[in-house]
């Protein structure tokens, strides 16, 4: 068990006055899937000692909440596919000083793991579905059994989080047509979606341009078929929210090639391999392994690289489509959704 850390005032404020208290973590670049978006079908993965081990991964979350931090998004690759994951939660939901523990999950472990996760912590999940018909839902994750994720997603419900979100990349030609059976679905679960639009992160195998959907098109289709108000709630995020009229659920839009948020981005993330990048869109990044690992008993030089980090936090990202190459040539899988 680590130590637990008291709660202390924000120390992470970078040059443009933002207060970052939000990490994103990745903690392994692996997936029981390989959605055509994210991953070739082909993957080598990160040999075991490039990875942070649970314990530097706990290590790290404890620093940054000692700085400030109080909601931390456990990400992968798949995250509940890491051995042992369980114990991760399990220490960071002891943590005082963090409000938010959420995970990012593709669900196909959750009917196993999800009262396990509730009762370690966990407030909120990210579920992502981008089909429901099994054969498309092969299709784009190329391994994914549709029904396992639907009864992960009834597990989560029985556990009781707080919020349940389900997470959809539209892709035209492949599943852009299902917008609107799919806000159906999370209206008669009570929970939440979000469409994502699709970023140019890594190598992947389709013509971007040609599958973009913009969420302004979904927005019309679902605003001809449900009463939406717009809502004024925001993660400091990418995403815009609309609530749907007679339900309990809210449509929540994220578009990354916006540069409406950076102003109020209030988030880092951490890849697996301990790599701190201050930007999801630009490489400025902080390698904090050879830190964590060079000083296993001292927090100090870690503490330091961090601070020093919020110098080098862009002001803003620069994704563009029309780009032969990903204007960021890194898997989303290692840096974490
Ligand atoms: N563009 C948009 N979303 C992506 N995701 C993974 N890769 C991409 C990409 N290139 C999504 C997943 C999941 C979340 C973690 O990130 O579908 O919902
Ligand atoms: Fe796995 Fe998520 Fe990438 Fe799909 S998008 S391959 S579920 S990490």
């Amino acid at each position: 068990m680590i130590k637990k850390v008291s709660n202390s005032t924000t120390k992470l404020i970078d040059q443009f006055g933002r207060t970052v208290d939000y990490i994103r973590l990745s903690i392994t670049d692996r997936c029981d899937f390989r959605c055509v978006y994210c991953m070739a079908e082909e993957m080598t993965f990160l040999p075991r000692d490039e990875v942070l081990s649970l314990e530097e991964c706990a290590r790290l979350v404890k620093i940054f909440v000692g700085l400030g931090v109080s909601k931390v998004r456990i990400t992968g690759g798949e995250p509940l596919v890491r051995k042992n994951a369980l114990w991760l939660f399990e220490e960071i939901g002891e943590l005082e000083g963090l409000n938010e523990l959420v995970l990012t999950t593709n669900g196909s472990q959750l009917e196993k793991q999800a009262q396990d996760l509730k009762n370690a912590g966990v407030k909120r999940i990210n579920i992502s579905v981008d089909s429901l018909h099994a054969d498309r839902f092969k299709k784009i994750t190329r391994t994914g059994e549709l029904d396992k994720v639907l009864r992960g997603i009834q597990a989560a419900k029985l556990a009781g989080f707080e919020n349940i979100k389900l997470n959809t990349v539209l892709l035209r030609g492949v599943n852009n047509d299902e917008a609107r059976s799919l806000v159906k679905f999370a209206i008669e679960q009570a929970i939440d979606i979000s469409f994502i639009e699709e970023m140019p992160l890594g190598e992947v195998g389709h013509a971007r341009e040609s599958t973009f959907c913009s969420n302004e098109e979904t927005l019309n289709i679902l605003k001809s078929e449900y009463t939406l108000t717009a809502s004024t709630e925001t993660t400091g995020g990418p995403a815009r929210y609309w609530r749907v009229a007679n339900s309990a659920t809210k449509i929540g839009f994220i578009s990354p090639h916006s540069h409406n948020f950076c102003e109020r981005c209030n988030r880092v993330r951490i890849t697996c391999k301990g790599e701190l990048y201050l930007c999801l869109g630009q490489e400025d990044k902080i390698d904090l392994m050879p830190l964590l690992r060079d000083h296993p008993n001292n927090d100090e030089p870690v503490i330091e690289a961090i601070l020093a980090s919020m110098a080098i936090k862009p002001k803003g990202h620069d994704f563009d489509l029309r780009r032969t190459e990903a204007a960021v040539i890194r898997f989303m899988s290692h840096t974490g959704g």
